[in-house]
């Protein structure tokens, strides 16, 4: 049985991001989407909220499963007993960010990446940008999975003060 991963921080998980994990599913027997930590960003949601809102979002999808990734991803990947990782692209910016983290995590364990090319319709669709629309009162429903807008929203307004405790 193949199984490859598809990692990500999904501070919120988007529809780019189930539109990722149907493509490497489509590819691979098992897909263990891994909610990682991103030490170059500051989450808006926990670590259990990203894991619980992706666990929603892959229901319906069979040979998927979430998992938190504990440490490091090329470890979790050994572990999990990935071939691969697969990550979406929607441009040359991607590459750029995912280039270096690929050759770091083959360095790692040995792990592979491929990458796939995301559905052009989705290619506006980013976690940093919902979260941006969605904290100057802009409608995000249309890019995330059910349930996820609410959790955004609920996660904004719950936000500390400027200069207060961040995640
Ligand atoms: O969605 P993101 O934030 O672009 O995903 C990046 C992520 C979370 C996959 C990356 O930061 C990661 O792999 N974190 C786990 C810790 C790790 O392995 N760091 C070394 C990466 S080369």
């Amino acid at each position: 049985m193949t199984v490859a991963v598809c990692p990500g921080s999904f501070d919120p998980i988007t529809l780019g991001h189930l539109d990722v994990v149907r493509r490497a599913r489509a590819m691979f027997d098992e897909v263990v989407v891994g909610v990682a930590r991103n030490s170059s960003k500051s989450a808006l949601l926990t670590l259990e909220q990203r894991v619980e809102l992706a666990r929603a979002a892959v229901a319906g999808l069979p040979g998927v499963r979430v998992e938190p990734v504990p440490g490091l991803l090329s470890e979790f990947c050994r572990d999990v007993g990935a071939a691969a990782v697969v990550k979406g692209l929607r441009g040359g910016a991607d590459v750029d960010h995912e280039v270096p983290m690929a050759l770091m995590n083959r360095h790692l364990t040995g792990v592979e990446t491929v990458f796939v090319l995301g559905d052009p319709a989705l290619a506006h669709i980013a976690s940093s940008l919902v979260k941006d629309v969605a904290r100057h009162g802009g409608a995000v429903g249309d890019l995330v999975p059910a349930g996820v807008e609410h959790a955004v929203r609920d996660a904004l307004g719950a936000l500390p003060a400027q200069g207060g405790m961040t995640r």
